[in-house]
């Protein structure tokens, strides 16, 4: 399988370096505007290839897109990332114009491929590129669910190990839905177990609340430290996905997907449960959630709908 990442930088070469030490593509094309950079981080991971055992060819291009030809799957990272004390929705009057010029010029060469898009505000960028291309939704995922819920798991097991409980973030279940945002991201605590237990029957409440405060700010917290945002969790997630379909693993992951009536939400792309397989979503999974999680669903339904409608300003 050939995939392509788009923007080669911490995310972008986090995806690529994260799929050659998976080692399920033959092939990864990194792209990047900036001279040399895709083609420096390419050889920088080919450089591991035996020391990390993985047969993955590794290659970098400047702004080729003709180089990234026949990709089954492409994932898009290009864009700025936001700076400390930025939210994501402030990134849209740039990285709307990005993302469109990327995705045109991708599906030039790649008609058939998947897009995982990636890049901040990632909800919109999503619903850009599905009303941009008019492709079927199935092909148009975005990548926020899995690196948000990733970070709810994180945060319960560090919960459950000041409750006494010795849990690490694999003995989680969990499971963050709603727009990939600081404010109204909906981590669902009644779904949120530690090896079958119910984490409320084990946490307090104001623990609970604790790690789903965090879990919201997660991705702010790591840009307040790092000076830029965080690159290796949602590099990984957005492996996970590419993995989860050139696999067929058929894994039900939370997506960023357009809604036609599931969760009773129309023309809108935001966060719920998927089946994800060779064909991209292969199916949305509706779940019930508790009646505080529904208002808390609206409520990121509502703000999500909201930087929408400025797509059409940043587009300008
Ligand atoms: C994050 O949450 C970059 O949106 C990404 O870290």
């Amino acid at each position: 399988m050939k995939v392509t990442v788009v923007g080669s930088g911490n995310v972008g070469a986090t995806v690529a370096n994260v799929l050659a030490t998976k080692g399920f593509a033959s092939e990864v094309v990194l792209i990047d505007i900036k001279e040399g950079l895709s083609e420096g981080k390419a050889m920088d991971i080919m450089q591991t290839a035996h020391m990390l055992n993985f047969d993955t060819t590794v290659t970098g291009v400047t702004n080729d897109y003709a180089a990234t030809a026949g990709s089954q799957v492409v994932v898009v990272t290009s864009g700025i990332p936001r700076k400390p004390g930025m939210t994501r929705e402030q990134l849209i009057g740039t990285n709307a114009k990005i993302v469109k010029s990327v995705v045109d010029q991708i599906l030039e060469h790649s008609p058939e491929a998947i897009l995982i898009i990636v890049s901040n505000p990632m909800d919109a960028m999503t619903y850009l590129t599905l009303k941009d291309t008019k492709l079927p939704r199935n092909r148009i995922i975005g990548q926020g669910g899995m690196l948000d819920s990733s970070r709810f798991r994180y945060y319960l097991a560090l919960a459950l190990k000041e409750a006494g409980y010795p849990a690490t973030p694999t003995d989680i279940d969990g499971m963050v839905v709603g727009g990939h945002a600081d404010k109204t991201m909906v981590p669902l605590v009644s779904l949120a177990t530690y090896r079958g237990i119910p984490v409320t029957q084990l946490l307090s409440d104001e623990a609970i609340q604790k790690a789903v405060e965090a879990t919201k700010v997660g991705g702010a917290t790591c840009t307040k430290l790092l000076g830029t945002s965080a690159w290796y969790a949602p590099g990984a997630a957005a492996a996970a996905l590419v993995e989860a379909i050139a696999l067929d693993a058929k894994k039900l992951i939370p997506c960023c997907v357009y809604l036609d009536g599931e969760y009773g939400e129309k023309d809108l792309c935001i966060g719920v449960p998927v089946i994800l397989g060779k064909n991209g979503i292969e199916k949305i999974v509706e779940v019930e959630f508790s009646e505080a999680e529904k208002a808390k669903f609206a409520e990121s339904v509502a703000a999500a709908r909201e930087v929408n409608s400025k797509l059409g300003e940043a587009l300008a």
